[in-house]
């Protein structure tokens, strides 16, 4: 399967992710089947296409026009080989247990083509076991998303034991041509690539706010307004390349070599958050919520908005949108 190949993509479990997903497809201008359990699930998936079409239009990315055509190139069925009988392409994001996707894998294969791909949404299942009673394991492979899909470029692609280089090259092709930036991960590691960056940053949030350093919402200001903001321009490496000068990020890391001893000596190394840090976690939020307009979100609702808002226009100037 080649990815110019693809004219046809199916969501399985068109659910948070999954609805996304289907949209996402659908602004790539592919015709698409997204798959839910129930007739209520469909609607309601229906509806957060609608509405995020409507953030879309009120963020001047389409007109109204536009935002009906992909409404119109999504179908919605509640059965999977419906779905996935046409389809070249089939994204799978069902709930997060192995028992799960494997009644999904065989429903798929039991009515999909023997060539058409197969992408797990899966935040941190091995597609090797994901696929292990597959027929075809060669053409699976993992395409973890960051939520919203239809927003984030990011897709992080995993491969099993018996994944085809293949299907690894197809699907980074394929996410490529629908304007999302795919990652191969050359092994499989636990929580990925960037799960694992987010969460070592986030150990060292919560150290700082427990060690009394600062508070969550200093914590989230110094991220917002310092590092995050270059982040959403170039990776840390590039930032550093800056940072060093004409040494670049080697003397950059030479230079500073004393001190990032001093700094990561003092940090943070434990195996597992204290059980307390989700409470002091919500305690800051809800601080630094209060803290906040409507305008920039202060509740959960209106700082979903001003989220999607903000990063719609970042996109804009990634030319991702
Ligand atoms: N939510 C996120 O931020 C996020 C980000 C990246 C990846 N993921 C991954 O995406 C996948 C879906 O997550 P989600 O957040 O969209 O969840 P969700 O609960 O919104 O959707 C899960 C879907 O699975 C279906 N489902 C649940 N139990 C089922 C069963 N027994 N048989 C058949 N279908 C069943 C549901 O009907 C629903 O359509 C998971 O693998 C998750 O790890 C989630």
């Amino acid at each position: 399967m080649k990815a110019n190949d693809i004219k046809v993509a199916a969501s399985i479990c068109a659910g948070v992710i999954g609805y996304s997903y289907a949209l996402k497809f659908a602004m790539a201008g592919l015709e698409v089947w997204a798959q839910n359990r129930t007739p209520e699930s469909s609607k309601l998936a229906q509806q957060r296409v609608h509405e995020s079409l409507n953030s879309l239009v009120t963020n001047n990315v389409y007109t109204e026009d536009q935002a009906q055509e992909i409404a119109s190139r999504i179908h919605y069925t509640n059965s999977v080989s419906e779905a996935v009988k046409n389809a070249q392409f089939i994204q799978e994001s069902s709930a997060e247990h192995y028992e799960v996707k494997w009644k999904i894998v065989e429903q798929i294969e039991a009515a999909a083509a023997p060539d058409a791909i197969i992408a797990s949404s899966t935040s941190g299942l091995l597609v090797t076991e994901i696929a292990k009673n597959a027929k075809h394991p060669e053409r699976f492979c993992g395409g973890h998303p960051y939520n919203p899909p239809h927003l984030i470029p990011l897709v992080e692609i995993t491969r099993g034991e018996k994944t085809a280089e293949e299907t690894v090259a197809c699907a980074k092709d394929f996410y490529q041509r629908i304007g999302m930036e795919p990652v191969v991960l050359q092994k499989e590691a636990l929580g990925f690539i960037c799960n694992r960056l987010q969460m070592a940053l986030y150990r060292e949030v919560a150290d700082l706010v427990m060690n009394g350093v600062c508070s969550v919402e200093d914590a989230d200001k110094a991220v917002t307004f310092g590092p995050g903001i270059r982040w959403g321009i170039m990776g840390p490496s590039l930032v550093f390349e800056l940072g060093g000068g004409k040494g670049g990020v080697s003397g950059l890391m030479n230079h500073l070599h004393d001190s990032t001893t001093l700094w990561l000596q003092d940090m943070a190394d434990w195996k597992e958050f204290p059980a307390e840090w989700s409470d002091i976690a919500q305690r800051g939020v809800d601080e630094e919520l209060s803290h906040r307009t409507p305008e920039t979100g202060n509740t959960p609702e209106t700082l979903a908005a001003y989220r999607d808002h903000m990063l719609i226009e970042e996109l804009k100037l990634h030319g991702k949108l």
